[in-house]
C-alpha cells in the first residue's frame, strides 16, 4: 500500500515535551494518525529495527540512544505517504535540515533527529509490523485525525 508510512518519535524528542506539536504538525501536513503507542525498546527490538545499519560506526550509539527512553510509534496515512513524510522529516542532520520540518525545530544533531521517516512502502510495513498487528491499525473511514 503506497498511501502509508510511519514514524517513531524519537527518545530526546518525548522527554522534552514535544510529542504534542510534532503530532500537531504531522496532522497539520494531511497526514492521518492509523495506529499510535508509546513503547520502551529492549536492545533486542532495538537492534532488529535497526539490522541495516549493524556495520555503520554510529551503529552501537544509536541503540544505546534508541533504548534510552520512551518512543512514540505512529502508522500515517496519506497520499503518497512515505515521500512527503521524508520530506517533513527533513534531513538527517537537523542543522542541514530545510526550516519548518520536524528535525529543524525538534532535533539536536545526527543521531538525535527527532522522527524515524521509512524510505520506502516496502520498509514502511515492515517497520510498522515490528509495533503493531492487524488489528491495531485502524481502516475507519473518518477525516479530521
Ligand atoms: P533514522 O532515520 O531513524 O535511521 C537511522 C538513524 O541512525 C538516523 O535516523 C540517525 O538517528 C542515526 N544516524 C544516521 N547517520 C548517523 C551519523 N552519521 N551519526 C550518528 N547517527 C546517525
Amino acid at each position: 500500500m503506497d498511501n502509508r508510512t510511519f514514524t517513531l518519535i524519537k527518545p530526546e524528542a518525548v522527554a522534552a515535551g514535544n510529542t504534542g506539536k510534532i503530532l500537531d504538525a504531522i496532522l497539520g501536513a494531511g497526514f492521518r494518525l492509523r495506529a499510535l503507542k508509546m513503547v520502551s525498546l529492549t536492545r533486542n527490538r532495538a537492534e532488529k529495527f535497526y539490522a541495516v545499519h549493524r556495520e555503520r560506526p554510529f551503529y552501537e550509539k544509536l541503540i544505546g540512544y534508541m533504548t534510552s527512553g520512551p518512543v512514540i510509534a505512529a502508522v500515517l496515512e496519506k497520499d503518497n505517504a512515505v515521500a512527503d513524510f521524508r520530506r517533513l522529516a527533513g534531513n538527517t542532520d537537523p542543522a542541514r535540515a530545510e526550516e519548518g520540518t520536524l528535525r529543524r525545530r525538534f532535533g539536536t544533531d545526527t543521531r538525535h533527529n527527532a522522527v524515524h521517516a521509512s524510505d520506502s512502502d516496502e520498509h514502511a510495513r515492515e517497520e510498522w509490523e515490528q509495533f503493531f498487528t492487524e488489528t491495531e491499525i485502524t481502516n475507519t473511514d473518518y477525516s479530521g485525525a
